[in-house]
C-alpha cells in the first residue's frame, strides 16, 4: 500500500524545493488495460516537453513518480542545451513490459498524452521501441521515436552515437590541442546499441579501441568487424587499463567513489545518462585533473533525432544539428574554465539561463 506520508513528501519537493517546480504532472489509469502511469512536464520555457516513456517495474508508485520528476527536469536541461525548442517532459508506465505490455494499453496511454493537446511529445526510452511508438502514434499525434514506414526516424541511437564522437573530438582539441582521437586509447563499456555505432566512429578516425560488455554476444559482434579492437573482461578492468578517453555506454551511476579515483583516463565522454553517481563527483574528477563532458550534453544527439520528426523527419538536417555538439561542448569547457567550476556545472547554468531567458534556438548564442 502507498505510504501516505511519503507521497505528501514527494508534493511538497515539487511545490517547494529547487529540485521540484514542475508545471504539471499527470496521474493516468485505466483498469481495463493495467494502465498505470505518470507523465510529468517540468517546463515549457522553450516549448513543448519532450522526453521518452520509460516502461519499468517499479517498486513502488512513489518511486514511479519520483523518477518521473527526476527524468522529466533532466530533459529541460538536455534539450535546452541541445538548442532544441522544445521543454522538458517525461512519462513513466508502470509494470514489467514483459508481462504487462500490450496494444490495448499502449493505446490507452497514447489517448492520455493526447489529452495534453501538445504540451508533452512522447518517444522512447527504456521498456518501450520504435513498434510501440507506431502504436502510440494511433492515438496521439505526438508522438515522435516512430518507424520510418510511418513518417518516424527509427532508431535513435545513430545520431546518438554521433553526438558522443562530436563531443569526444571536442574533448580532444581542448585537452591535446586537436579535434581528433587518431592515436589515442579509447575505452568504452557498454558496446549496445549506442557503443557498436560509436566503435565504428572511432575506427574510421584512427583511435585504438578497447571494449568490454556483459554479454559476450555484444563483444563477439564488434570483434567480428573490427578484429584489431581488444576486449577486457569487465569495466572494473577497463577503467583501471591504460586509456587516454573513457566512455561510459552502459547504464547511469559510472563514476562513483571507487571508479573515480581509479580512472587513467584524462577524458570521460559517454552516452550513459546520470553517469555522476551523486553530487561532488564532477569536482572529484576536476580535481584529478580529468576532463568530464557532461552526459546530458554528449548524449543529445537521439532527442535532436527524435525532435526533428515533429517538422517531417529529415536525416540531414538532424545530423547536422547533432554536429553543434561539438561547439557546445567547446563552450562549456570554455565557461568552465571562466567560471573556475566543473564542466557540469557550467552546463547547468548554461541552460538554466537559455530557459531563464526563453531564448528561441534561432536566436541562441554560444558564450564562446
Ligand atoms: N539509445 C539512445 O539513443 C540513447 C540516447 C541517450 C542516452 N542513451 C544512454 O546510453 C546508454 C546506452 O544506451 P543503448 O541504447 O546503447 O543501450 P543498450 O542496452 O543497447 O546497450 C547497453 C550495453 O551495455 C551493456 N552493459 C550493461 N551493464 C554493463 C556493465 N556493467 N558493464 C559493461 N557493459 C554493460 C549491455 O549488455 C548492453 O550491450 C544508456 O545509459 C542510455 O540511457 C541512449
Amino acid at each position: 500500500m502507498t505510504d501516505v506520508r511519503q507521497a505528501d513528501s514527494v508534493v511538497s519537493r515539487l511545490f517547494t524545493s529547487e529540485q521540484g517546480g514542475h508545471e504539471q504532472v499527470v496521474l493516468c489509469q485505466d483498469r481495463a488495460s493495467g494502465l498505470k502511469a505518470v507523465i510529468a512536464i517540468h517546463s515549457t520555457a522553450l516549448g513543448p516537453g519532450l522526453g521518452g516513456t520509460r516502461f519499468y517495474p517499479y517498486a513502488s508508485e512513489d518511486e514511479a513518480l519520483e523518477d518521473a520528476l527526476n527524468l522529466s527536469r533532466g530533459m529541460s536541461y538536455k534539450n535546452a542545451l541541445a538548442g532544441l525548442d522544445h521543454g522538458g517532459g517525461k512519462a513513466v508506465i508502470i509494470g514489467d513490459p514483459d508481462t504487462v505490455k500490450s496494444e490495448e494499453l499502449l493505446l490507452a496511454y497514447g489517448r492520455f498524452v493526447a489529452s495534453l493537446g501538445g504540451r508533452y511529445f512522447t518517444a522512447c526510452d527504456v521498456g518501450t521501441y520504435v513498434a510501440d511508438m507506431d502504436v502510440i502514434a494511433r492515438e496521439c499525434a505526438w508522438t515522435t521515436g516512430r518507424s520510418p514506414e510511418n513518417g518516424g526516424a527509427g532508431d535513435s541511437s545513430v545520431l546518438t552515437a554521433f553526438g558522443v564522437f562530436q563531443a569526444m573530438r571536442a574533448s580532444a582539441r581542448a585537452r591535446w590541442g586537436a579535434p581528433t582521437l587518431r592515436g589515442r586509447r579509447v575505452g568504452i563499456a557498454g558496446v549496445g546499441k549506442v557503443g557498436h555505432y560509436l566503435v565504428k566512429h572511432l575506427v574510421e578516425d584512427g583511435a585504438e579501441i578497447v571494449i568490454t560488455d556483459v554479454r559476450d554476444e555484444a563483444v563477439d559482434r564488434i570483434r567480428a568487424k573490427h578484429p584489431q579492437v581488444a576486449a577486457v573482461a569487465d569495466a572494473e578492468r577497463l577503467i583501471r587499463a591504460d586509456l587516454d578517453v573513457y566512455a561510459p555506454c552502459a547504464l547511469g551511476g559510472a563514476l562513483n567513489d571507487s571508479t573515480v579515483p581509479a580512472l587513467t583516463a584524462t577524458i570521460v565522454c559517454g552516452a550513459a545518462n546520470n553517469q555522476l553517481a551523486h553530487p561532488g563527483v564532477e569536482k572529484d574528477l576536476a580535481d584529478r585533473g580529468i576532463l568530464y563532458a557532461p552526459d546530458y550534453l554528449v548524449n543529445a544527439g537521439g532527442v535532436i533525432q527524435v525532435a526533428d520528426e515533429v517538422h517531417g523527419f529529415d536525416f540531414d538536417r538532424a545530423k547536422a544539428k547533432a554536429a553543434k555538439i561539438f561547439d557546445t561542448t567547446l563552450a562549456i569547457f570554455a565557461r568552465a574554465e571562466a567560471d573556475g567550476v566543473p564542466p557540469a556545472v557550467a552546463a547547468d547554468r548554461l541552460a538554466e539561463a537559455r530557459m531563464a531567458e526563453r531564448v528561441p534556438a534561432d536566436t541562441w548564442i554560444l558564450p564562446v
